[in-house]
């Protein structure tokens, strides 16, 4: 009885184990060769009986032996495949991740495109000319001081600064030096500024600009498509407020801040306590810059807007400080997988 529990609870999946039991049971020097050959020990009366229990083993542990093999062989792992020892760890692949900004950078991009915006590009390193006064910013006027630059080349005497755009609207200059309204596009690209690092403010980030110029443009076009816009990246009850303010290529102009998600509202260190973050600029493009890039004011208006990307990820992601963005961190970036 006690061999026949031990064929019954032997583990059979490997073809050690298989071989064991095969040795220990089924060959002629085995176990139940071996109680065969006891079997003429046994009374007279009872031999005929005994003889049926150990018939009926051997057929049980013959059957369970070939039952084995059988599912060994079809699982494939036959004595072939012992090379591959199937306990080591896998090999983890690293596919890497899109970074939470381009994650943001292209729902902007399906955004505006759906509204009929097509994108343009301009170059990171840029002329004062397009940067700065082409855009109305009067020459040596503080306005200048409101974006602190990153100049890479201030020759005396020369008229035009090399630097770092501080701003996508210098795109904007060259779409409308190059096309005729109506003008419909949105920029996408990273912008420098020279101020201080802080976790709402890096020296390196993005921005999307987006003009549109055509008959009869009004800021109540433009309210709505920034209402649009903030629905679909938002959520369908998102809370916008249009703030008047001010910018040289810009008449009226205003700054739109939207409920700090990460706070909802109630004040941290991203917005200040204030319960809000700003997430762009806007107006009506002045005439002047319409007459400085060869647009007649008169026949055509249009709105322009330049949004924070940076910003907008670290609302969406709730994320606490703009420069986990840029320190490429693995941790931070897997998490975006
Ligand atoms: N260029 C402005 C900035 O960087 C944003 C802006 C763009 C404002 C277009 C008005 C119109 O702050």
């Amino acid at each position: 009885a006690s061999i026949r529990k031990e064929t019954e609870n032997f583990e059979l999946t490997t073809p050690e184990q298989l071989e064991v039991f095969r040795l220990r049971f089924l060959v002629r020097k085995g176990l139940i060769a071996g109680l065969f050959r006891q079997l003429k020990d046994v009374a007279k009366e009872d031999r005929p009986a005994a003889g049926e229990r150990l018939n009926e083993l051997k057929s049980f542990a013959e059957q369970r032996y070939e039952d084995a093999l059988k599912q060994l062989q079809s699982s494939g792992s036959s004595s072939k495949s012992q090379a591959i020892d199937l306990t080591l760890p896998g090999r983890t692949r690293f596919p890497g991740s899109e970074h939470p900004v381009q994650k943001v950078l292209g729902d902007m991009k399906t955004i505006f495109s759906a509204m009929g915006f097509t994108i343009e590009t301009g170059p990171e390193l840029e002329r004062g000319l397009y940067n700065f006064d082409k855009l109305n910013f009067p020459p040596n006027h503080p306005a200048r001081d409101m974006q602190d630059t990153f100049f890479i080349k201030r020759a005396e005497g020369e008229q035009d600064d090399v630097l770092l755009r501080t701003h996508t609207s210098p795109v904007q200059t060259r779409v409308m030096l190059d096309e005729e309204p109506p003008i419909r596009v949105i920029c996408p690209g990273k912008v420098y500024r020279n101020e201080a690092i802080s976790a709402r403010s890096y020296c390196v980030f993005h921005q999307l600009e987006g003009l549109y110029i055509d008959k009869g443009v009004t800021f109540a076009d433009l309210k709505a498509t920034i209402y649009s816009f903030a629905r679909q990246m938002f959520s369908e009850d998102v809370q916008l407020r249009f703030r008047p303010s001010f910018f040289p290529f810009t008449e009226p102009s205003a700054e739109v801040d939207v409920t700090c998600y990460l706070c909802n509202g109630k004040g941290c260190k991203v917005c200040k306590q204030s319960g809000w973050l700003e997430i762009l600029g806007c107006g009506m493009v002045h005439p002047n810059v319409l007459r400085n890039c060869g647009i007649d004011p008169e026949q055509w208006s249009g709105f322009a807007f330049g949004m924070g990307v940076d910003r907008t990820a670290l609302l969406r992601y709730k994320i606490q400080d703009i420069r986990l963005l840029f320190e490429n961190d693995v941790r931070m970036l897997d998490q975006f997988v």
